[in-house]
């Protein structure tokens, strides 16, 4: 079983990308474990809290290293991504010499109500992805504009387009994950 290190960019508890992973996860079940990391007590990137390093920094460096690829789903906030998905990043990348992302495959996707669908903001995170080491899945993109009704009452999609695109996009993350993981 392939184990999936998910990063998702919204705390809400009704957060749309949180379901839109949950939906991805029960598409990819049976050939890929989601452990989501835990990002609402990360702290904002401080270089002296190193002296007493918090629980919430061990634990996310621990949950990317032990995957064998990392999945982030961003609501775009602002045309970028939000910022504790980049305080997640420069956490992970330090202390200097043990980036936990180095050659990590990553796909990077997300969604919002808004037509384009967190397009401008996955652009932004693909660059970053790209400076800290990662190997970023570049096609096919997938930038989901949010649609209530794609979705059964346990998460799952349940509109037939939608699904067969899905499943579409988590095969070609395995094949990525196949391609160029360690
Ligand atoms: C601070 C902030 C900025 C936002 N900026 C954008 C934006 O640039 N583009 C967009 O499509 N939606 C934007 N939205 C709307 C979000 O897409 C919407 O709130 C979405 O539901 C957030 O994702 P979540 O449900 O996973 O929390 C913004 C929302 C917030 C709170």
């Amino acid at each position: 079983m392939t184990k999936i290190a998910v990063l998702v960019g919204s705390l809400r508890k009704e957060s749309v990308n949180r379901k839109f992973a949950g939906a991805l996860e029960k598409l990819a079940a049976g050939r890929m474990e989601f452990v989501y990391a835990e990002l609402a007590d990360l702290p904002h990137y401080n270089e002296d809290l190193w002296d007493n390093v918090p629980e919430a920094v061990t634990a996310l460096k621990a949950t990317i290293e032990a995957a064998d690829a990392v999945l982030i789903v961003i609501p775009e906030y602002n045309r970028t991504y939000p910022g504790v998905i980049k305080d997640a990043i420069d956490w992970a990348t330090r202390p200097w010499g043990k980036n936990s992302w180095a050659g990590k495959p990553v796909a990077i996707t997300g969604t919002s109500p808004g037509v384009i669908g967190t397009a401008v903001a996955q652009h932004h995170l693909r660059t970053t992805m790209v400076t800290v080491g990662t190997a970023v899945m570049g096609q096919p993109e997938l930038y989901y504009a949010y649609k209530p009704e794609h979705f059964g009452e346990d998460g799952a999609i349940t509109d037939e387009n939608t699904k067969t695109y899905l499943e579409g996009w988590v095969n070609s993350f395995a094949d990525w994950i196949a391609t160029t993981g360690k």
